[in-house]
């Protein structure tokens, strides 16, 4: 069965000009979540973090937009004012392992506290008309604290569940826990989205066979080394000239964020050349 591949949310990286400019270039991904939008007090957003959602700025990739937060309130109006846009799903983000994220209970730093989690999914899952899905770590210091957490994911109509197996304060290092990862996906009644270091085709396959019930995918770090990769995964053409490809989807993107040097340019740069070059 074809994969469902997911462009995974990069903060600073993959807003809305990257996402359609991605998927115009290179093909592959079936959809994306957002990077995470914040709620504040009083129940307001940034009019700017909305910007990245508008419909009319994601015309090519079907987009699911992230929000952090810890109070369900703040949530539940957040994901109202998605849903006057026309969303129908939102993604709830508990793995950011930031410590400035983390220490305010937001991101990776709720997972040591399943009462919270659960309180919150009863409020947001009865509150707000999207439908709800999660991207979270194992845990925030300990990999078995997603144990505490799946038992009470089952009770909620969650669309579904995306791990990254590492915990929050590994923040990138190691290697992913792919032990735990497996005990999850036996724990794990939603589908369950593989997520972490998928770096090139043979690490796919790899992963694919060891976890044949997973179906779908999300790639990030991955997909920026090389952009070729979801196309590999699903066996579709790849250009004749594939650095004049990524030559070009690297111009229309530096001409969309406005002229001059731009510091996503260079993030980009690096990402992409330090593969191609
Ligand atoms: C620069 C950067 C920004 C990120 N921003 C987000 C984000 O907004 N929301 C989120 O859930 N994860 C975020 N992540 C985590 C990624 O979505 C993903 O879980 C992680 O990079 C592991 O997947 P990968 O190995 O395929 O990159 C970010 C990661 C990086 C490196």
């Amino acid at each position: 069965m074809t994969p469902t591949l997911i462009l995974a949310p990069l903060r600073g990286i993959t807003e809305a000009a990257f996402r359609n400019l991605f998927a115009r270039f290179f093909p592959g991904f079936d959809r994306a979540v957002a990077p995470f939008i914040s709620t504040f007090q009083g129940q307001r957003v940034k009019p700017g973090k909305l910007k990245d959602l508008l419909p009319e700025n994601n015309k090519r990739l079907a987009v699911t937009p992230q929000i952090i937060a810890k109070n369900a309130d703040n949530f539940i109006a957040t994901a109202n004012l998605l849903a006057d846009l026309g969303y129908t799903d939102v993604n709830w983000n508990l793995g950011c392992p930031y410590p400035m994220v983390a220490k305010k209970m937001r991101g990776s730093g709720l997972l040591p506290f399943p009462d919270k989690i659960e309180a919150f999914l009863e409020k947001v899952c009865a509150g707000q008309p999207l439908a709800v899905s999660i991207k979270l770590r194992l845990g925030r210091r300990e990999p078995d604290e997603i144990f505490d957490l799946l038992p009470l994911f089952n009770q909620f109509p969650l669309t579904e569940v995306i791990i990254h197996p590492r915990t929050g304060i590994q923040m990138y290092e190691g290697t992913v826990d792919l032990d735990t990862f497996s005990r999850c996906l036996e724990l794990c009644r939603h589908p369950v989205v593989y997520n972490g270091d998928i770096t090139s085709i043979t690490v796919y396959r790899q992963l694919a066979k060891q976890f044949p019930s997973v179906q779908n995918w999300m790639i990030g770090r991955g997909a920026l080394a090389d952009p070729f990769l979801p196309a590999r995964i699903k066996n579709m053409q790849l250009p004749g000239t594939p650095l004049e490809t990524i030559a070009a989807f690297h111009e229309t993107l530096l001409a969309s964020y406005g002229a001059g040097p731009h510091e996503r340019h260079l993030v980009l740069s690096v990402f992409i050349f330090y593969r191609w070059a």
